[in-house]
């Protein structure tokens, strides 16, 4: 368990808060386009805020090679004191003497947003004496950022070693879930993995194996297994070198006696297309010029109810093409699904989230990860070097 916030006196003191706030950005207006990540750090701000606490926020936005005014974090301030109903002040830089200043001039409760981290190629490079120069703003470390804890980085990592650290409520919130699912779940537990490709969910499908007990498979990866079972899978998409390794999760699911469910039917399309010819079929019956867009309604159902007795539930990847109305079945009928149940609920990865987001279903969650490639990371059982550095509890 990390140290957090609520251990320690904060009152009063200045602290540099690293956030994720790598939010998506409307090309045209340069307006943020989705402030959920914005919106998940709230507690840990106000909760510091009310402690007159100066805050000095600072966060990457995109993956910029040197400065790029299009990455600038001006919106995302906007976007947070709109949030907060209170100003937002902000910088051109994330260090130097412009920067040492604005600091000196923040007030008790005030709140000020770095420039871009990622401006600076220090900031990814993990240097030192860019650690040390964020480090010298501020006498206490916070981390919230639990979107980019698998970053070892300046502002993720480095910084830790020359103040205090520790984790901030999303932070604790996201290890909370996430970790109490991995060592110590109500069970049943099942976990449903989709997604297009295995290649990305191959490390989660492996730890996973070893702690839930029912597997459920579908999305555009479920091609691999069912080609495994030398199925015909048409046109779907394949990963040749992961074939083999479905085939290995099976037997081992099989060895530890837990369930894995693949689709039995599913719905194809002639081409990859919102508008292509759509047709549900069994998985024996793929025709060769179609491809695996969704799952079927049969699967949809068993999956429904290989889960209904479950405590926790643990989602992670669509099981069709969400982008494509008429593929979207299938992931929408298991967010409502899940959403509904008497368990502990926990979704991650980003499309996942999109879906539950777009169904309005956010709050029926009992957790929403704010991680994509950070929860892939910790579900696949690795140490997060953002949540290493942070302070043990006593
Ligand atoms: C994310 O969006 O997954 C995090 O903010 C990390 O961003 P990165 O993949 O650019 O490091």
């Amino acid at each position: 368990m990390k140290k957090t916030i609520a251990d320690i006196d904060v009152r009063g003191r200045r602290i540099l808060l690293r956030v994720d706030f790598n939010v998506p950005l409307d090309p045209n207006s340069g307006d943020v386009v989705d402030d959920t990540r914005i919106r998940a750090a709230l507690p840990t701000i106000e909760y510091l805020r009310e402690r007159e606490t100066r805050l000095i926020l600072c966060s990457h936005l995109g993956r910029p090679k040197g400065i790029d005014d299009s990455l600038r974090m001006a919106p995302v301030a906007r976007r947070l004191s709109e949030l907060l109903r209170s100003p937002v002040k902000t910088t051109d830089d994330c260090v130097g003497p412009q920067v040492e200043a604005a600091v000196k001039a923040l007030g008790p409760g005030e709140v000020l947003l770095l420039e871009n981290l990622r401006f600076h190629p220090e900031e990814e490079a993990n240097d030192p004496d860019f650690a040390r120069a964020l480090a010298s703003l501020a006498g206490l470390y916070v981390n919230d950022a639990f979107g980019t804890a698998h970053r070892a980085h300046a502002s993720t990592a480095g910084v830790a070693a020359y103040l205090p650290a520790v984790a901030g409520f999303l932070m604790e919130k996201e290890l909370t879930f996430l970790g109490k699912a991995l060592v110590s779940p109500d069970r049943p537990f099942a976990a449903v993995i989709g997604g297009a490709k295995i290649s990305t969910k191959m490390g989660v499908l492996e730890n996973l194996l070893e702690k839930v007990d029912r597997l459920i498979i579908g999305g555009g990866m479920a091609s691999n297994f069912l080609k495994s079972e030398g199925l015909e899978v048409g046109q779907s998409l394949v990963e040749e070198d992961y074939v083999k390794t479905a085939r290995q999760i099976m037997e081992r699911a099989s060895q530890r006696g837990l369930a894995l469910l693949l689709p039995s039917d599913v719905v194809v399309g002639d081409r990859f297309a919102a508008d292509a010819g759509r047709r549900q079929v069994s998985v024996k019956e793929i025709p060769v010029d179609w491809q695996i867009l969704d799952i079927g309604e049969k699967t949809t159902e068993a999956f429904v109810d290989a889960l209904r007795d479950c405590r926790t539930v643990l989602w992670n990847g669509p099981m069709g093409v969400i982008e494509f109305e008429p593929f979207s079945q299938g992931s929408h009928r298991l967010a409502e699904v899940i959403a509904g149940l008497e368990a502990t609920t926990i979704v991650g990865g980003g499309e996942t989230v999109a879906v539950v987001e777009r169904l309005g279903l956010e709050g029926k969650f009992s957790h929403v990860s704010t991680g994509g490639g950070a929860a892939l990371e910790f579900l696949e059982g690795r140490e997060l070097p953002g949540v290493a550095a942070l302070q043990d509890k006593d």
